[in-house]
């Protein structure tokens, strides 16, 4: 083991530069060398790299948002988007260029932080000869077989604050205050933020929920005297027999999963204002949850997982995602992450065969949230 790649893809979250930081030191502890690979999966089929040095590029990036070699959201190297003048686009499979590009420059392994999306690469990668090892970043914390992603937590505690915010202006004004937070198809920011912040409602993708359920809750609430309440929804909840919100497709939904979302928090806030005769604002947080600095957890959970990776690496380890179980570091084969999803280069994400780790009905957070009477909609 002498020359190692990191490379960072899709949605950036807190702690991107941490893994980072934890690969690299663990790197230069074993006498090997560390180069970043300059926005995720584009940079491999671009052969664009740098050398990371802890005294010098990769110093003083722990506390840092952001990631120092960026990162790429639509760069599905095996269905790569080509585009040429006057005609269609056209969909191609770039993956041996990135696997000649690896051998040449001599890694012998190569480390994938990044989601659902870029773990299924990886183990396409890994299918076709490739070195990898990845690590499980998303701020919806819906990667598969691991406890935690890195990013989640720091997305938890920003839309914790903003509870905290939303609770005191909406007390004053005795209004129904809605926070849209992320969360395409698992609800765990909002459901771990909405107990966090004192949320009275919680709308997850999980539970398709009733607005008549949640505008009883409120009435109660009012009756109670406390004429203002929270509700936390995440972008990918929807109503009984509805669709989820989308904003725009990317790419013709073709390549990775496409779909942007939004637009639930507004239409939580206009139908529940009709229901109750409570005043109702909606905020939507966005990218708020994703920038900026990691929280202390996420900065150890950061480092964990970059110095097992480097350490899953150094005993020839390969093909597996660092994961956290039962609060323990370890490591799973990319196989199992992937689930029924096995096709090199099928589609990722929300599909049927995608094994996304969802909100489940027995989890405590759900039996939680339940037992101290917040409303989930249903
Ligand atoms: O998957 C992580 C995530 O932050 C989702 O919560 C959100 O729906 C999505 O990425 C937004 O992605 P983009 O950066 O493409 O707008």
């Amino acid at each position: 083991m002498k020359k190692v790649a990191i490379l960072a893809n899709g949605g950036d979250v807190s702690g991107f530069n941490a893994v980072i930081r934890g690969i690299v030191k663990t790197a230069e502890n074993h006498g090997v060398e560390c180069y970043g690979i300059i926005e995720g999966y584009t940079g491999l089929l671009e052969n664009n790299y740098i050398r990371l040095d802890s005294y010098s590029n990769a110093s003083g990036i722990l506390y840092k948002g952001g990631s120092i070699i960026g990162s790429s959201t639509n760069a599905n190297v095996f269905n790569y988007k080509s585009r040429r003048k006057g005609q269609e686009d056209e969909y191609v499979d770039l993956s041996d260029v990135c696997i000649e590009n690896a051998k040449k420059d001599g890694f012998d392994c190569i480390f994938t932080l990044g989601g659902d999306g870029t773990q299924k690469s990886a183990r396409d990668f890994y299918k076709k000869g490739l070195n990898v090892i990845g690590v499980p970043k998303t701020i919806d914390n819906d990667v598969a077989c691991t406890d935690i992603t890195f990013g989640y937590n720091t997305a938890v505690s920003v839309a914790t604050e903003a509870l905290d915010r939303l609770h005191s202006t909406g007390e004053t004004h005795h209004r129904i205050m809605v926070l849209e937070v992320m969360g395409r198809y698992a609800g765990w920011i909002a459901l771990e933020s909405a107990i966090a912040g004192g949320g009275d409602v919680a709308l997850i993708p999980e539970i398709p929920f009733d607005l008549n359920k949640v505008a009883k809750k409120i009435k109660e609430r009012i009756e109670k005297g406390k004429r203002f309440s929270l509700v936390v929804v995440a972008e990918g909840a929807a109503p009984k027999g509805g669709k989820l919100l989308v904003k725009n497709v990317r790419d013709n939904g073709k390549g990775v999963d496409n779909t942007k979302l939004g637009g639930i928090g507004e239409k939580v806030a206009a139908e529940l204002q009709e229901l109750t005769g409570l005043e109702a604002r909606n905020t939507t947080l966005g990218y708020m949850q994703r920038g900026g600095t990691p929280t202390a957890y996420d900065r150890v959970l950061s480092t964990k997982y970059g110095a097992k990776a480097m350490e899953l690496a150094l005993e020839g380890k390969f093909g597996v995602l660092t994961v956290l179980k039962n609060g323990k570091l370890d490591s799973v084969p990319l196989e199992d992450v992937v689930g029924e999803n096995k096709e090199i280069g099928a589609v990722s994400g929300n599909t049927k065969e995608s094994n996304l780790r969802r909100v489940t009905m027995d989890d405590d957070l759900v039996k939680t949230a339940r037992n101290i009477g917040i409303s989930l909609g249903d």
